[in-house]
């Protein structure tokens, strides 16, 4: 991947990018939970039917990805973000926090975090790192006493900051999408966006995403094989 001074690098991340960091993607083998499909307990319907499987499952999310450690794809993107500054979006759509901890700053969580909760009232997100694991243990906001949820998106609602999110793909030159089956709107249509732009765009994954057609380039590897000397090549320009 060349880049020039002109260049505005946009990264989608998906799933795909934690995997060689032990955490398990949604649609590949092992993406089940205790039996259940992410739609099953990422849902306001599952929240509503039955919040302590919902938090449950979150829980578990907390505890593996507390337990993980970033990998060298993570740490690739940091090195690209030190050299292009402010010429460089991450956009991911995981919700754990090991770009964070892999040291990325321009980092916009689109479907929410999972160390962070909100009350279902007050709306207002706060770190929040604890497990909740049966029903006696259910949290309630500390202001109102109303129950306190996730804050993640599920499905059938609004990813956050849209707004941002198309500003800096309007910028963008290049997009690269790394870990992410294509599967769920907006951010599979990104590519789309991208190409009615004219931006150069470019997958990286083990298997072709669902949207393949729409890429000009696929770089068919996992993260930590392909993306360090795709990014060690922008680098050398
Ligand atoms: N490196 C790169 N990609 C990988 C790797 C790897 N080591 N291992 C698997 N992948 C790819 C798979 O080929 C697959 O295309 O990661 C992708 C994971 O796809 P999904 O499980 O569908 O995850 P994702 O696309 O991030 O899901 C989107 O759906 O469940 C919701 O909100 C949740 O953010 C999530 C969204």
């Amino acid at each position: 991947m060349r880049l020039t001074e002109q260049d505005h690098l946009f990264v989608l991340t998906g799933a795909g990018i934690s995997a060689e960091s032990g955490l398990a993607t949604f649609r590949g083998s092992g993406g089940l939970w205790n039996g259940y499909r992410v739609e099953q307990v990422a849902t306001p319907e599952a929240w509503d039917a039955d919040p302590t499987l919902v938090w449950h499952f979150y829980s578990q999310r907390r505890r593996n990805a507390s337990s993980a450690q970033p990998n060298a794809a993570h740490v690739a993107l940091t090195q690209i973000e030190q050299q292009l500054g402010d010429r460089f979006y991450l956009c991911t759509q995981n919700v754990d926090d090991l770009h964070e901890r892999a040291g990325s700053k321009r980092i916009h969580h689109m479907h929410g975090s999972l160390f962070q909760s909100r009350c279902t009232r007050c709306d207002q997100p706060f770190p929040d790192t604890a497990l909740y694991e049966t029903a006696e243990t259910l949290p309630q906001c500390d202001q109102c006493g109303a129950p306190v949820r996730p804050h993640i998106v599920w499905f059938g609602e609004i990813p956050l900051d849209m707004d941002a999110i198309y500003r800096q793909l309007s910028r963008a030159t290049v997009l690269l999408v790394v870990g992410t089956s294509g599967s769920v709107y907006p951010a599979a249509g990104f590519v789309d966006i991208a190409n009615q732009q004219r931006t150069r765009t470019i997958y990286v994954g083990p298997e072709e995403p669902l949207n393949r057609e729409a890429f000009d380039e696929i770089l068919l590897g996992t993260a930590t094989e392909v993306l360090p000397s795709l990014i060690d090549q922008a680098n050398a320009t």
